[in-house]
């Protein structure tokens, strides 16, 4: 059983992206009614959070549920699943990329996805729209989706001949959807030179998954963002860049923010925490589950691939000072039966679970070591998101009038991530084994109490479908420059393009 009742949260401190203060929060129905230093009224549920971290549930930017990534191959989890997953791990509101398969409509796109989700999900979501190619009719149908809340779009630069698009596709589709308003979120990969490097790996019987990392270094991640700047900043539109995972492509990005370029940088737990050894050692071996250390690497087959761990601190620094904006996991999974069943390297379903850890992620290796801030982790795991695809201030925020999602956690709790723990289909995570510090205790969807004690509830109720507005322009005096801790700062607007998407993030 959950409640939607009045519910009073006292004596944690409520974090935000401006500070961070001792207050409670008061949950009236789905909604939250007022946030300061408020007595408990007669009747109402008292939720005791000392020594907890009370902040607005996290949203995640990116996600791919029940998706078909072939005529036989669909993703573990479901929405039914995956969303259970995200809950459990802190995570209310899910964005995740409905698709347009070639010859499809985007409104058919759309409609399926909805299908998908409808009385499934039980967190809150949302969806953008992935276009596999670009059609003259779409420029008019992009309109027809943000009538229907969908405001953001992705291209994909990899993954030629199922959804690759090719520069004169960008081009028109930028301006298409700078004439919008839209953004368009790009996975950035040469995919015709990851096509010649995987060819040359294979003749060379380099067939391990040791090899993924081969056809794809950093470098096609850098070429094709800046490839992409150049025609993003031609038109003036919107653009992001999905899951970056390189220091050299972080740079990149700096430099196009600070000469006002209108682009925005999300990244990923695994490019933070995880690092390229897990591919193993150079071999050819059989595949087959029973070569378990092959299936090891094969559970890291992700694109981009995992990266050097010097990459890693320089991703911390860009989260920190701005120039990354958001964290999702691109969550993708397969269970190691679908991971193994691929006959080379360049068979394996590209994808890894990690819905559920974001949160604790970012906190472990983020806030206890001092690379962020707790102002920044709430700023990066829910606020940001929220500016970014419209869904703010209804989200991401706990203030009067915001929808009752809200997350308690321990930020002093210990334990160690096996996939038991965890909720999603895949049957495996790639962050067994690692030593966490802070844990999701309680999580409030739409008032609400879903996650009690650290237990998704028995029978979460269905979340909604949440529209995303275009974004109106900000009035920037109202945000103070540097966030609680002096640390790092989590909103700069002299730094950033004043555009009316990006001056809050
Ligand atoms: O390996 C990945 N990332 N699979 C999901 C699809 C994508 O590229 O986002
Ligand atoms: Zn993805």
């Amino acid at each position: 059983m959950t409640t939607t009742m009045k519910t009073l949260l006292t004596g944690g401190l409520v974090v935000s992206p401006q500070d961070v203060q001792a207050a409670d929060v008061r949950l009236d129905g789905e909604t939250i009614l007022e946030v300061g230093q408020l007595t408990p009224h007669e009747g109402e549920t008292v939720l005791d959070c000392t020594g907890m971290l009370v902040m607005p549930g996290g949203i995640e930017s990116h996600c791919h549920l029940d998706l078909e990534c072939g005529p036989e191959l669909t993703t573990a989890d479901d929405f039914a699943t995956g969303t259970r997953s995200a809950l459990a791990g802190g995570t209310t509101t899910v964005i995740d990329f409905a698709t347009q398969f070639h010859g499809q409509s985007l409104a058919q796109g759309l409609a399926r996805w909805h299908e998908k989700a409808a009385g499934k999900a039980v967190t809150d979501y949302a969806f953008h729209l992935a276009m596999t190619q670009w059609q003259p009719s779409f420029a008019t149908e992009l309109a027809d989706m943000v009538a229907e809340g969908v405001t953001s779009f992705k291209l994909y630069l990899a993954y030629r001949h199922s959804m690759m698009v090719e520069d004169d596709e960008v081009f028109a589709a930028l301006t298409a959807s700078a004439a919008l308003g839209t953004t368009i979120g790009f996975h950035c990969e040469n995919g015709r030179i990851i096509d010649a490097l995987t060819q040359r790996e294979v003749a060379a019987g380099h067939t391990g998954a040791y090899y993924h990392q081969m056809a794809h270094p950093p470098e096609l991640e850098r070429e094709s963002l800046v490839r992409l700047g150049a025609i993003a900043d031609l038109v003036g539109a919107d653009h992001y860049i999905v899951h970056l995972s390189a220091a050299a492509t972080a740079a990149e990005v700096r430099a196009a923010r600070a000469r006002g370029s209108r682009l925005v940088a999300e990244t990923c737990p695994q490019y933070l925490v995880l690092d390229n050894t897990a591919y193993g050692q150079p071999r050819a071996p059989l595949p087959g589950e029973e070569d378990g250390e092959e299936l090891a690497a094969r559970i890291a087959v992700m694109s981009p691939p995992l990266r050097a761990a010097a990459d890693q601190e320089a991703l911390w620094a860009a989260l920190a000072d701005g120039t990354l904006s958001f964290v999702g996991t691109d969550h993708c999974s397969f269970t190691l039966e679908q991971k193994a069943a691929a006959a080379d390297f360049a068979a394996v379903p590209n994808g890894a679970p990690g819905l559920e850890l974001r949160l604790a992620l970012l906190h472990s290796f983020g806030v206890v070591p001092g690379r962020i801030s707790r102002s920044r982790f709430v700023e990066v795991a829910s606020t940001n998101a929220a500016r970014y695809f419209g869904l703010h201030p209804r989200k991401g925020e706990l203030a009067p009038g915001s929808d009752a999602d809200v997350v308690v956690f321990d930020p002093q709790a210990r334990w160690t991530v096996s996939h038991d723990l965890l909720h999603d289909a895949a049957g495996h995570t790639p962050y067994a084994g690692l030593q966490l510090t802070g844990r999701v205790r309680d999580v409030f969807r739409g008032g609400h109490h879903m996650v009690r004690g650290a237990e998704l509830v028995a029978d979460p109720p269905p979340g909604r479908f949440v529209r995303c507005e275009l974004p109106s322009p900000v009035d920037v005096t109202k945000h103070p420059l540097a966030s609680d801790e002096g640390g790092d700062v989590g909103f700069v607007p002299e730094r950033l393009g004043l555009t009316a998407r990006t001056p809050t993030l």
